[in-house]
């Protein structure tokens, strides 16, 4: 009978011949069924009581405001005006974007993987005409938006050892009741990067990012995908200098980078190499709209105009979004098409497409 996330890990490993790759521990600790992060009853993301980390939408509904003249515009030459958002988490960017769309849309469809966010929502959400899913449909059309849900996938660690790339697993720890410690193994996968990085680096390979990307752009038949995440070019992601990598934990709005304690109670992410997921969709044929940063594509689309009537609260919430040193320049914002004319407003100034 199993009781916590740890024991659930320690079976796996000695069922798998005691080791797994780090994205499998990532995915049990994140996502496995009642004990994972994502899926037990447990507040995670907003500034509330008991929560870990919070999101663009959490902070200000301007957010969806910009974003939804964004989706407006990726839904105008459709027949069929239905988005479809990933990784719902709370529900509330669904909420705010159903109240700008009004009668504008015909269908919202979340596609959520946790199923007890999925219940969470559904409570918050019942009396908006929205549907749920569990997984995208195999081919679809519309317009597919994400926010912050490509760092929330597990990832493979990397290091560079010999000359060599190794693949950092995660092995029962040696001593009594340590949990998990780590072990390499040579990397079996293919090269992750021209550049010639020194030893001791350390770095993610993001393999369910890209099984994702593949899969949600082959099946576009129309319409656009909008993806927001932290992240960088391939050339900035794997500068020499980080060498440490990227991946965090997030707990109580602190972070840390062991994922290795409080297994199930903190955040798991890493940054996105925005190059090489730009790369995986434009092999399925789509068109790269534009890639820039989340400050540029919101100005472009008018939240300052937008901010003209609003509170001094209001406004120092919503300055959060495009400051900067706040989100405005890490976060990045990244969108394909099926229709190589569509265009839109937030990638009208300061497009950084050639930077991938
Ligand atoms: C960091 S949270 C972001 C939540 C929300 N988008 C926001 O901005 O507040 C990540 C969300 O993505 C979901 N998720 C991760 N991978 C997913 C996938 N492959 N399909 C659907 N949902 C996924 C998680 O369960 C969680 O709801």
């Amino acid at each position: 009978m199993t009781h916590n996330i740890v024991q659930i890990i320690d079976e796996d490993v000695k069922k798998s011949g005691g080791w797994i790759s780090f994205d499998r521990f990532m995915e049990l600790a994140l996502y496995a069924p009642n004990y994972g992060y994502y899926t037990k009853n447990s507040a995670k993301i907003g500034s509330g009581l008991g929560t870990d980390f919070t999101t663009s939408p959490e902070i200000s509904p301007y957010f969806a405001r910009a974003l939804w003249l964004n989706i407006e515009a990726a839904l105008a030459p459709l027949t069929n005006k239905t988005i479809y958002e990933i990784g719902a988490g709370t529900g509330r960017l669904a909420d705010q974007l159903i109240q700008c769309a009004g009668a504008k849309i015909d269908h919202y469809v979340i596609v959520e993987r946790s199923a007890y966010l999925r219940q969470q929502q559904q409570e918050t959400l019942h009396s908006l005409p929205i549907e749920w899913l569990e997984e995208l449909p195999r081919e679809y059309s519309g317009v597919l938006i994400g926010n912050e849900i490509l760092d929330a996938m597990p990832v493979k660690l990397l290091v560079k050892k010999n000359q060599g790339w190794y693949e950092r697993g995660v092995v029962a720890s040696n001593l009594p009741n340590l949990g998990f410690q780590w072990q390499e193994v040579p990397w079996q996968g293919s090269s992750i990067t021209e550049l010639d990085l020194p030893e001791g680096y350390v770095t993610e390979w993001h393999l369910a990012v890209h099984e994702w990307i593949k899969k949600v752009a082959k099946g576009l038949i129309n319409g656009s995908i909008l993806l927001i995440d932290y992240g960088f070019p391939h050339h900035e992601y794997y500068h020499p200098q980080r060498i440490g990598g990227t991946l965090m934990c997030h707990q109580t709005h602190l972070a840390d980078t062991n994922p290795l304690v409080d297994i199930g109670d903190k955040d798991i992410t890493s940054h996105i190499d925005f190059s090489r997921l730009a790369q995986y969709a434009l092999d399925q044929g789509l068109d790269l709209l534009g890639y820039t940063s989340q400050g540029h594509f919101l100005i472009n689309s008018g939240i300052l105009h937008m901010l003209n009537s609003a509170t001094l609260q209001e406004k120092n919430s919503a300055y959060k979004l495009f400051l900067e040193h706040e989100m405005g320049e890490l976060f990045k914002v990244i969108a394909f098409s099926r229709d190589p004319s569509q265009s839109l407003l937030g990638f009208s100034h300061g497009d950084r497409s050639h930077t991938l």
